[in-house]
């Protein structure tokens, strides 16, 4: 189901796809594919530590115009920048010049591993989703792609089944280390809900996003500098940490157990560890307080995790950090965070609805008065999953 709101860039893109998919295929497409980003609410960088995640899918989308073919090709062409890149399901290799098309070749490679049977597609793809500013235009692309497989060859796959798989793609084929929480929330969000997974069971209970209040995103415009490798150096100081307390992932640990073993690690391993035990505890209360409606008390655990992030698990950058001061000074705001990786991309805000207006005008010239970049902010709306549009 979409929003009136959503109908609007949805046609767009629709537009846009099907002109491209007639240009390059001279035929029509038969069905079409809409897949949302994903803003995390609080929980960043639990996912792999078998931990607790809060994400919501936004109305933002990788949309694919799609038609199966009889034959084991795969044909891709790029509406946005007129690329185009081919594959045979019999072969699939990265293509290291058409960069962007490992994402569905790793999503090809990754099913038929599972034992899916594939047959060939055409695919026309248009996304809205900023490429580099963590609202996971990469899974995006990848559950859309999943679940043009499934449409095509009427294949049983179920939404957190798609997410391991894709997971799987991004993980093995495309060789980005990521956990499962964006593949999941792009897989199986639910309209005006975050959803509560824990990433160890996966299972998941959505829940009702605040009225009265408005999430808005805040792109800093900064492109996610580092991510890889400081990422997986992140994961490999938490498994470390794990390793000492003897335990098989960091959400196994209490905070009174951490700070009883102190002295055997390191600094910064210790750092590592006590933001993802206080964040998966952060993550559950603000559950707690979303669900009993303590709003105020769901923007101070933003506050705490956006300071975690930055000193303690060190992944935040000036360019967030001014962005995140600029909305804590603002009238209105009840709590605000980086969101996703770290390194740039975006802010997470939560705002009383009366106040939302101004806020997009003032955290802009503030952000734009302290960095000289200009944001892009906007206020979105929590949507569904992937899904088949009309
Ligand atoms: C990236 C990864 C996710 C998660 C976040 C941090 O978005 O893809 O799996 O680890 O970073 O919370």
């Amino acid at each position: 189901m979409s929003s009136p709101h959503d109908d609007v860039r949805l046609v767009a893109l629709a537009e846009r796809t099907v002109a491209t998919f007639e240009k390059a295929f001279g035929a029509s497409p038969a069905f079409f594919v809409a897949a949302p980003g994903r803003v995390n609410l609080i929980g960043e960088h639990t996912d792999y530590n078998d931990g607790f995640v809060l994400p919501a899918a936004i109305d933002r989308y990788a949309f694919m115009a799609v038609a199966p073919r009889a034959d084991r090709r795969v044909r891709l062409v790029a509406a946005d920048f007129g690329a185009r890149s081919m594959f045979d399901l019999d072969h699939i290799a990265t293509d290291g010049t058409q960069r962007w098309s490992n994402y569905q070749r790793g999503v090809a490679w990754a099913l038929q591993e599972a034992g899916f049977p594939l047959a060939g597609l055409d695919v026309a793809l248009s996304s809205d989703i900023p490429v580099g500013s963590g609202l996971s235009s990469s899974a995006a692309v990848e559950i859309a792609m999943a679940y043009a497989f499934q449409i095509a060859g009427d294949l049983a796959i179920d939404g957190a089944q798609r997410a391991l798989l894709c997971q799987k793609a991004e993980n093995d084929f495309v060789g980005m280390n990521c956990g499962i929480m964006d593949q999941f929330i792009v897989s199986l969000g639910e309209r005006d809900h975050a959803l509560l997974i824990d990433c160890r069971t996966l299972e998941y209970s959505p829940v009702p996003l605040p009225s009265g209040c408005d999430v808005v995103i805040c792109d800093t415009k900064k492109r996610r500098g580092l991510v890889d490798s400081e990422y997986n150096r992140r994961r490999e100081e938490c498994e470390r940490g794990a390793g000492i307390l003897q335990v098989s992932a960091l959400r196994d640990v209490s905070m009174d157990q951490l700070q009883a073993h102190r002295d055997t690690m390191d600094e910064i391993t210790f750092r590592r560890c006590h933001h993802v035990v206080s964040e998966c505890q952060r993550t559950l209360d603000a559950v707690d307080a979303l669900r009993g409606g303590y709003v105020a008390r769901f923007g101070q655990l933003m506050n705490a995790s956006h300071a975690s992030l930055r000193d303690d698990y060190e992944v935040s950058c000036a360019e967030l950090d001014a962005m995140v001061s600029a909305a804590w000074d603002m009238p209105g705001t009840l709590g605000a965070r980086m969101t996703g990786a770290g390194f740039g991309g975006c802010t997470v805000n939560l705002v009383d609805s009366a106040s939302t207006d101004a806020f997009v005008r003032g955290v802009t010239q503030a952000y734009t008065r302290a960095t000289g970049i200009i944001p892009e902010v906007y206020v979105c709306q929590a949507s569904d999953g992937v899904r088949l549009i009309d």
